[in-house]
């Protein structure tokens, strides 16, 4: 049996291992799969003795994504436009490799949604390492503009410095006067029960308003939207099950269902 791991730091409450032994119930791949408690400043260390144990690959969450990806001896396009890995696994010449799985993670979601992302105009709010994941994935799955807005404007810059002309940065403040149809909110405000501020005409042609994070409830930005007349809104829960199944295909070449796994994770949340 093949063992695989999530390493955090916390990672008592990780999904990962529930839904990857889903995965491999539905595609009869035979592996184990653990959550696993890193040092603080002790990732690589962890990550020598699973493998010296037989560990055949790995997800990476908080706040291991930087130390993966500076561990990972290739780094896939996702991994070096994010600047972060969340999954480790080894190549036929027995390199390391470093992928980022969640701005798949989060195309996957958006298809299992029924968005069409072909010339969207979409509205990204936040500038942090869940933005820097995502911006690439979109633009290759063919959206037509990103504008990326932050409370500090200067981070935004930094993150579409790096894309080309369909990506832009503003302030909260100051956002262009386009139709988003796709909002979504990729700022840390909801694990403290806030939501980013900024003016709702920037919603007034939203299809899908999205938050990454996600939670028993829906954050406050959801509901926000949904006040100033939203019709749809997802939370990220569905993402991490996204990022999941990448993260599987890449470990054992098969793409596992999400919908079954989500359903029992929203039952789980309930
Ligand atoms: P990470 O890299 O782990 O995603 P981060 O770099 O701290 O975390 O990014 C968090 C993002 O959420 C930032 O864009 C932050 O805005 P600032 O860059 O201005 O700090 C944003 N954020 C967090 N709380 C927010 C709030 N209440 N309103 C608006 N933006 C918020």
């Amino acid at each position: 049996m093949d063992r695989y791991a999530v390493f955090g730091n916390p990672i008592g409450h990780s999904k990962s291992p529930f839904i990857h032994q889903q995965f491999a119930l539905q595609t009869a791949e035979p592996i184990s799969y653990e959550a696993i408690l890193a040092p603080v400043e002790g990732f690589a260390d962890s990550w020598q003795h699973f493998i010296n144990a037989g560990g055949k690959g790995a997800n990476v969450t908080m706040p291991f994504k930087e130390q993966a990806f500076a561990l990972a001896q290739v780094r896939s396009e996702g991994a070096l436009q994010a600047g972060a890995v969340n999954t480790l696994y080894f190549n036929d010449a027995g390199q390391i490799v470093g992928d980022n799985t969640d701005g798949v993670g989060l195309l996957h979601d958006l298809q299992r949604l029924g968005v069409v992302l072909a010339e969207a105009k979409v509205l990204i709010i936040g500038a942090g390492g869940a933005t820097r994941g995502i911006v690439g994935p979109l633009l290759k799955a063919g959206v037509g503009q990103i504008v990326i807005a932050n409370r500090t404007q200067a981070k935004a810059e930094a993150i579409a410095a790096n894309f080309n002309a369909k990506v832009s940065a503003a302030a909260l403040t100051d956002i262009p006067m386009l139709p988003y149809q796709f909002v979504i909110n990729a700022t840390s405000s909801g694990l403290t029960g806030q939501r980013p501020e900024f003016d709702s005409v920037h919603l007034a042609h939203c299809q899908l308003a999205y938050d990454m994070l996600y939670g028993a409830s829906p954050t406050a930005f959801l509901i926000w939207c949904q006040q100033q007349g939203v019709q749809n809104t997802a939370d990220g829960l569905g993402m991490l099950v996204g990022q999941a199944a990448a993260a599987f295909a890449l470990f054992r070449g098969k793409q596992p269902d999400l919908a079954p796994v989500l359903a029992q994770l929203k039952a789980q949340l309930a």
